[in-house]
Formats: structure tokens, C-alpha cells, sequence
């Protein structure tokens, strides 16, 4: 898709369609119609006296007959003034790209005059955003309908604004988008084709396209560096596992970097702790840590991001088979614990565990973590937060705010020891599950094991990785949840 940033709105007048926000109480608090074709202020204002245009967030009204401006346009309400966030207008651009799909176009305006409250060049980011994601769909194991073509919209411009503030936004928000989508067409694929060393190829062709070093390891290398825990996971596969590292050197040469790690897990069938059939093929979207690992690092190098960052992506199927794990097996890891497997379900640890191992001896600034780890997390925060925990109250706040401005939020919870304890096996150094009660907080506490001494963090991202497409800016399917998150995060570090 094409995003442009255009200050001079008369150069939008020949859109299609020109999306315009309304604010709750205002007037036609939009700076566009100020300088606009006089045909269509008479019809916002005759919209808007006729209150079928109130600026509520349910409101959308299409109105006809610009004469020197825009044929259309749509009036989209955004709410009150004083609750408008980054997030309020993400959808509002959403549901802008939402009626031009319906009315089958293929591009359309957006102003960003009368988004006041957010700071410019946020509110175009956050516009940018929205745009993108909402246009984009998964469209390619799909043959075309060939009585009504699906259309898709593919140009988007972003009018009026601050010149500087919005157009920086407005590229920001566009890259952040094109990462979320790429995240978001990996989690889509199905496992026959994301498959470990897929995914490799798709991060060292990304790595290529943007400047970024990736070295990929193969399970000879991993046994050579004794990653033995993602090692057990993949035995019961034929797929073959893979260790991606990708290195952004964004700032000094010397300075700790940033240590991203992703959960690649290919596809969970639980292995002999097999899982149920109901809905098992969902579990192609174990890998979307892994996934927005990769997203991330494409924006993050797209931006010229000043800081040293590395991803990490352990990514392996987990597959029953007579070569696979059983449980009892006690297994070696690379930070040389020994681990009792007590559920082969509960695999995501298990390679989490050798990858932050190996980010822990970069002596990283920081390392943060995401995983689609345990049902539970979807038992204690359904699918509005991830569920964050780690070893540094400063980080794990640090990620709540990161959260609260990307519109993908986490939230906390304790790793008190007593959790730790729950993990005590009378076999090895500790054993992979710790029962059921506070089942998402002793994943954590098991990870916790493996990070070192770095300030660590882990997201838990079961419940919000996926959905239903609930948001005028998402589909049925993978959200590229925390692709924006840990953008934002790396971001704000890097100042
Ligand atoms: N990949 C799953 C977690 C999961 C569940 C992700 C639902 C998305 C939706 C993970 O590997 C898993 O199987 N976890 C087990 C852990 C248990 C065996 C301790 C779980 O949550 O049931
Ligand atoms: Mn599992
Ligand atoms: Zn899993």
C-alpha cells in the first residue's frame, strides 16, 4: 500500500473519497473545510445541524456533491475532545479505509486537521497506523472471486496537519504498519508453510532488504553451542529447527544492546502431551512472538533506530512422534540446567529458555521477551492486554507505557518466589510445569531461570496474538501483537 503525507489539502481534492473526523460537542471542528469547496461545508453543516452527525464514535455519515473538492466525503465521529487518544484515531482510520472497501475503492484521504489533543506528529503516526493496517488482508493461498473482485485499497493520503510533525508521523506510522503486516502475513501462513526455516528465510530476506546481519543457526550448530532444551522440543519433528539472530547496530559500537526475543513455535500439537483435536489448528500461531520479533526489527531498522538491538527467534514444531520427548525425560539446556519434562505441551519455555540464555551473554541494556506461552493468560486478561512479568520494575513499566501509546497494552504480575517453588522437581535442577494454579505466572518464573542477570522482561501475548478482527483495523486472524509495542518501546529507549 502506498501511504503519502500532503500538506496542501487542494492537492486532495481529487480523491475519491476524503474521510473527515468529527468531535462530540464541536463544531465541524476540522480545519480542512475551512479552505474547502463551499458545496461540501454546506453539507457537513446541514449533516451535523440535522444531529445525524455528533461526533460519537458509533457516527458515520457519506456525504455527495463537492464541486471544486472532493466528491465524497465521509464524516467519521471521534468522541470527546478530552478522551481522544492514539488509539481512538487508529480506528478512526480503520473504519475510514473500512468505507472505502465498501463503497469499492482504492484510495482515499484522510485529514488529520481537528485531531487535537494529540500532539502532531502522534496523531499522524497513530492515523499512518491505522490506514495501513486496516488495508491490508491476507489474501495469498486465495484465488481471487471472479464475479466480484475483492478491492482492496492501496493508496492512502494523509491531508493537512503540521507540515514537519505530521509528515515525520506519518513515515513512522507507515513503516510501523508495513512491520505489523509482515508479522501478521507470517502468522497467517499455515504451518506446512511457516515453517522453522521459513521463517529464516523470511528474516534473512527482510534482514537484506533493511541492513540487517542474520545469521541463522541449524541443529548441528545449535548441539555445537549445546542448546539442548530447543533441541528436545524438535526431535518429534521432521521439520528441521532454526536459531535466527538479527542484529541492528543503530549506536555506538561497544554499547550494551537491546535484546528482543520471539517464541517461533512453528506449530504446538502439544508433542506426546498431545492436545486436544477442538481447535488445534490455531496453534499455527505459536510463532507470533517470533513473528513480531521480526517485524520489529524490520522497523526498527527501517527508522535508522539509534541503539543496538538484537533478535532472537528459537523456532522449532513441537510433534508427537517415536523420536520425541516424553515426559519424565530430563533434558540439558544451554545455561546448563538440567530440566525434568513433565508436559511436553509445555514447550514454549523450553526454547524461550536457551534463546535468553543466549541473549543473557550479550550482557544486554535490556532484554524483553514475547510469547504466546499459556492459556492461562487468556483466563486472567481475556484478549484487551498481555500479561507482562520479569526482574526490573523500571522495565516492566517502562513496557506498560510503551503499551498504553502503541494501543497494545500488557499488565502486570508478580514472580514472587513461592512460584519459583512450585517449579522444585526431584529429578533436575527444576522441572517444566508448576501446576495449574497461577499457571501464566510460573511460565515466567520458569523463563526467569534462564535470563541472567540482565533486567528482563516477558510478555505474555496468548490471549491478544490472534483474534476475531474485532477493531476497524484488524482482521480475523494474527494481530501482529507486539510488533507496535516493542517498536515503541525501543523507540522511547533510544530517545
Ligand atoms: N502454545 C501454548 C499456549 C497457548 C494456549 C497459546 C492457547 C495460545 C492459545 C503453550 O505451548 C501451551 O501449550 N501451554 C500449556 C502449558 C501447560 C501444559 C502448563 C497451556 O497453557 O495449557
Ligand atoms: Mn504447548
Ligand atoms: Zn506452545
Amino acid at each position: 500500500m502506498r501511504l503519502r503525507y500532503i500538506e496542501d489539502q487542494t492537492e486532495a481534492h481529487d480523491t475519491p473519497l476524503l474521510a473527515l473526523a468529527v468531535v462530540e460537542g464541536g463544531d465541524a471542528a476540522n480545519g480542512y473545510l475551512k479552505g474547502g469547496d463551499p458545496a461540501i461545508r454546506r453539507a457537513v453543516a446541514a449533516a451535523m445541524e440535522m444531529g445525524d452527525a455528533t461526533g460519537k464514535t458509533s457516527d458515520e455519515v457519506v456525504l455527495y456533491g463537492g464541486e471544486h473538492g472532493p466528491v465524497r466525503v465521509v464524516l467519521l465521529g471521534i468522541g470527546k475532545a478530552d478522551d481522544l487518544d492514539a488509539e481512538t484515531l487508529r480506528r478512526f482510520a480503520g473504519r475510514a479505509v473500512r468505507v472505502a472497501e465498501r463503497l469499492k475503492l482504492e484510495s482515499l484521504a484522510i485529514s488529520l486537521d481537528g485531531l487535537d489533543g494529540v500532539a502532531a506528529e502522534a496523531a499522524a503516526q497513530a492515523v499512518a497506523e491505522g490506514a495501513g493496517l486496516a488495508a491490508w488482508k491476507f489474501t495469498e493461498l486465495q484465488a481471487d472471486d471472479e464475479e466480484s473482485p475483492t478491492v482492496l485499497v492501496t493508496s492512502v493520503d494523509l491531508v493537512g496537519g503540521e507540515a514537519e510533525a505530521s509528515s515525520a508521523g506519518a513515515v513512522a506510522g507507515a513503516a510501523i504498519a508495513r512491520a505489523v503486516n509482515f508479522c501478521r502475513s507470517l502468522q497467517d501462513r499455515p504451518g506446512n508453510v511457516a515453517t522453522p526455516s521459513h521463517l529464516a528465510e523470511e528474516a534473512a530476506r527482510m534482514g537484506g532488504s533493511v541492513g540487517l546481519e542474520v545469521t541463522v543457526f541449524d541443529e548441528a550448530r545449535m548441539r555445537e553451542e549445546g542448546m539442548h532444551a530447543l533441541l528436545s522440543v524438535t526431535r518429534g519433528s521432521e521439520e528441521e529447527a532454526r536459531f535466527i539472530i538479527m542484529e541492528h547496530r543503530g549506536g555506538e559500537e561497544g554499547d550494551a544492546p537491546i535484546v528482543l526475543v520471539g517464541k517461533g513455535l512453528t506449530f504446538d500439537s502439544g508433542g506426546i502431551s498431545i492436545k486436544p483435536s477442538q481447535g488445534m489448528e490455531e496453534m499455527k500461531y505459536d510463532m507470533s512472538g517470533g513473528a513480531a520479533v521480526i517485524g520489529a526489527m524490520q522497523a526498527i531498522a527501517e527508522l535508522g533506530v539509534k541503539a543496538n538491538v538484537v533478535g532472537l527467534v528459537p523456532s522449532s514444531d513441537n510433534m508427537p512422534s517415536g523420536t520425541a520427548t516424553k515426559p519424565g525425560d530430563v533434558i540439558s539446556s544451554l545455561a546448563g540446567k538440567t530440566i525434568e519434562v513433565i508436559n511436553t505441551d509445555a514447550e514454549g519455555r523450553l526454547i524461550l529458555a536457551d534463546a535468553l540464555a543466549w541473549g543473557a551473554r550479550m550482557k544486554p541494556a535490556a532484554m524483553v521477551d514475547c510469547a504466546t506461552l499459556t492459556g492461562s493468560v487468556i483466563i486472567a486478561l481475556g484478549h484487551h492486554a498481555a500479561a507482562v512479568m520479569g526482574n526490573d520494575d523500571d522495565l516492566v513499566h517502562e513496557l506498560r507505557e510503551a503499551g498504553d501509546a502503541s494501543g497494545e497494552r500488557c499488565w502486570p504480575l508478580p514472580l514472587w518466589s513461592e512460584y519459583t517453588k512450585q517449579l522444585d522437581s526431584n529429578y533436575a535442577d527444576l522441572q517444566n510445569i508448576g501446576g495449574r494454579p497461577g499457571g501464566s505466572i510460573t511460565a515466567g518464573a520458569f523463563l526467569k531461570e534462564f535470563a541472567g542477570d540482565a533486567p528482563w522482561a516477558h510478555l505474555d501475548i496468548a490471549g491478544t496474538a490472534w483474534g476475531e478482527g474485532k477493531l476497524s483495523y484488524q482482521r480475523k486472524g494474527g494481530t501482529g501483537f507486539p510488533t507496535r509495542l516493542l517498536v515503541e518501546w525501543v523507540r522511547r529507549r533510544a530517545g
